[in-house]
């Protein structure tokens, strides 16, 4: 049996999150500059995002550029942007061939102007899409989410008067991001790297975590199925305790 044939189709994760880390030691191992890297990583987006679809996972969320990401040199950065644009453009008819929507969430205003105008039109022309949802973290931080939800919701509670008793987690965080994305129930990290790095910190709190050696343009469907498949072994508690979840009231 393949590994795709040993997944239950049943037991799917809802929603994967993917670090994807290990570009510039890729483009080190094979003897090129960080952005050669960059571009190798385009190919397991796109492995990653068609397996996804095909098996009947309902979101993907990529960690594309980080807050922090901002403070690399200024050349790794252009590079980076110019990079998302071409491939933003030229992924366009994979994403419509496999019917998937693309959203991008984080501090959007920071992108340059082509790189979010470019954004924008593949957002608006994938918008009917409905097997899949690829949503790009870019210029994004879980810290720069939190606080950007507590000033809105701040201001929200002072215009319409609303008393601290009536917050919970629920309108809180009506005020995220990433506010109509269910959260994931899968998170990948790529490369060896045992950490989160200030990525969907409010929405992992009952997530599996899964860490591979795998560099990210080394990433494809097989690694994917190991990662599922390995998520498909764990018991998932929410805190309660292994019997609870075996009653059956
Ligand atoms: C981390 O590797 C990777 C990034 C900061 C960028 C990820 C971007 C892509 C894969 C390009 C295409 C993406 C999309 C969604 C179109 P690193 O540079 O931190 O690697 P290192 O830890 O080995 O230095």
């Amino acid at each position: 049996m393949s590994l795709k044939e040993s997944i239950d189709l049943t037991r799917l994760p809802n929603h994967i999150a993917i670090i994807m880390d290990g570009n510039g030691r890729w483009a080190k191992k094979h003897g090129h500059i960080r952005t050669i890297g960059h571009q190798h990583g385009v190919k397991p987006v796109r492995e990653v995002s068609e397996a996804c679809a095909e098996l009947g996972v309902k979101h993907v969320t990529l960690y594309a550029f980080s807050t922090e990401n901002w403070n690399r040199p200024i050349e790794e950065v252009n590079a980076l942007m110019e990079l998302l644009v071409l491939t933003i453009n030229a992924e366009i008819p994979t994403l419509q061939k496999n019917n998937i929507k693309l959203n991008a969430f984080g501090d959007l205003s920071k992108l340059p102007e082509n790189c979010r105008k470019q954004l924008n039109d593949a957002i608006e022309i994938t918008s009917s899409n409905s097997r899949m949802t690829l949503h790009l973290a870019l210029s994004y931080s879980s810290r720069w989410e939190i606080m950007d939800a507590a000033k809105k919701f701040a201001k929200d509670c002072i215009s319409n008067n609303i008393s601290p008793e009536a917050i919970d987690e629920k309108l809180f965080s009506s005020f995220l991001a990433t506010k109509n994305i269910p959260d994931p129930e899968l998170m990948i990290r790529t490369s060896g790297e045992y950490r989160i790095s200030n990525f969907l910190l409010w929405q992992i709190a009952y997530s599996e975590l899964y860490f591979t050696q795998t560099l990210w343009p080394d990433f494809d469907r097989n690694e994917l199925y190991n990662a599922i498949l390995d998520y498909q072994k764990r018991e998932r508690r929410f805190g309660k305790t292994s019997e609870q979840l075996t009653q059956t009231t």
